[in-house]
């Protein structure tokens, strides 16, 4: 077990590993975590997914199961911890007991004005999500005494960026949460992985961002990511570039870091995409 930096070009994941696997993903209905949905079930696993927007996670379900995959979904809102509990409870029911928990559902929101609601909202889902999602999977894992279960956080964890605070503490809670937890459950047969990616194109990115450049797939994300899980990795930091530069903005005292990070390119909020049903949760129209 090991942290790495850069496992960019990740490549096959391992079907003997992830076939018969029970995997449960929050966020599996968009972007990296339906990607990771998407190669779970190509390599024979069985992922049960938890979002809230029952059009796109009937969409992933639809698209694994054309492909001749199984998949099963529950909706779900992360920061509903009783409703939670009873989601992964269904899913487990229906995939089998959960061998594998991917935390991936998140949201990014601008904070700067800094207004508490919004920055609530961003450490709400961020951080009580994952808390949920991981007290909801973890007795039944130490019953069993194993299980893997794997946080994803971001780079962004490392250092805070302009106009990004509240993000920037989620993520660096989520890095932590997945440190204290490790110490505790790994003696007990349950294995923890934390995965820190930069930039991946998803609709969580402008297309500012996006033409920019530099975005990494989120194919090449979950890949990266079911690949850290397979080898047991305790962190995997991707891709290298974006984790050395927040690495030696890290070192820097802290006021010559803000001021050089000042000026760095602020992580703007996409606009908002169509809502699952019209007359669906409004927070749900908010969701990059
Ligand atoms: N894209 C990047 O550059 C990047 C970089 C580093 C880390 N990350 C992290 O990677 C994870 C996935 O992001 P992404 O880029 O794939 O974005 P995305 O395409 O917007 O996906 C976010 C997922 O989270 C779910 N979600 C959001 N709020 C939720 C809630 N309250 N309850 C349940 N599910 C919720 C969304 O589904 P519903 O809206 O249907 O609920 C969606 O499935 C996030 O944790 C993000 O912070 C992304």
């Amino acid at each position: 077990m090991a942290a790495t930096a850069g496992a960019e070009n990740s490549g096959m994941i391992s079907r003997t590993f992830w076939q018969g696997k029970s995997v449960i993903v929050t966020g599996g209905s968009s972007g990296i975590g339906r990607e990771t949905c998407l190669a779970v079930a190509g390599a024979g696993g069985r992922p049960g997914i938890v979002a809230r927007r029952t059009d796109f996670l009937d969409e992933t379900v639809g698209a694994i199961r054309a492909s001749g995959g199984s998949a099963e979904a529950v909706a779900c809102d992360v920061r509903d911890r009783a409703g939670l509990r009873a989601a992964v409870t269904e899913l487990e029911h229906r995939i089998g007991p959960c061998e594998v928990a991917i935390s991936c559902a998140g949201i990014h929101r601008v904070s700067w004005p800094l207004e508490p609601a919004t920055a609530h909202d961003v450490i709400d889902v961020n951080v009580g999500g994952c808390l949920n999602f991981l007290a909801a999977v973890l007795p039944g894992m130490l019953d069993r005494r194993r299980g893997h279960i794997c946080g994803v956080a971001s780079i962004a964890a490392l250092v805070g960026l302009p106009g990004n605070a509240a993000y920037c503490a989620s993520k660096a809670a989520v890095v932590t949460l997945l440190e204290g937890l490790r110490i505790d459950c790994e003696p007990a047969g349950v294995r923890v992985t934390t995965v820190c990616p930069g930039f991946v194109d998803t609709p969580m990115v402008t297309d500012e961002e996006r033409m920019e450049g530099g975005l990494m797939t989120a194919r090449a994300a979950a890949a990266t990511i079911l690949r850290a899980i397979e080898r047991d990795r305790a962190q995997a930091w991707f891709p290298a570039r974006t984790w050395l530069a927040a690495r030696l903005a890290a070192s820097l005292p802290p006021r010559l870091r803000a001021r050089v990070l000042r000026h760095q390119p602020r992580m703007q909020e996409p606009p908002q995409p169509r809502p699952s049903r019209p007359d669906g949760d409004p927070s749900a129209t908010r969701q990059p």
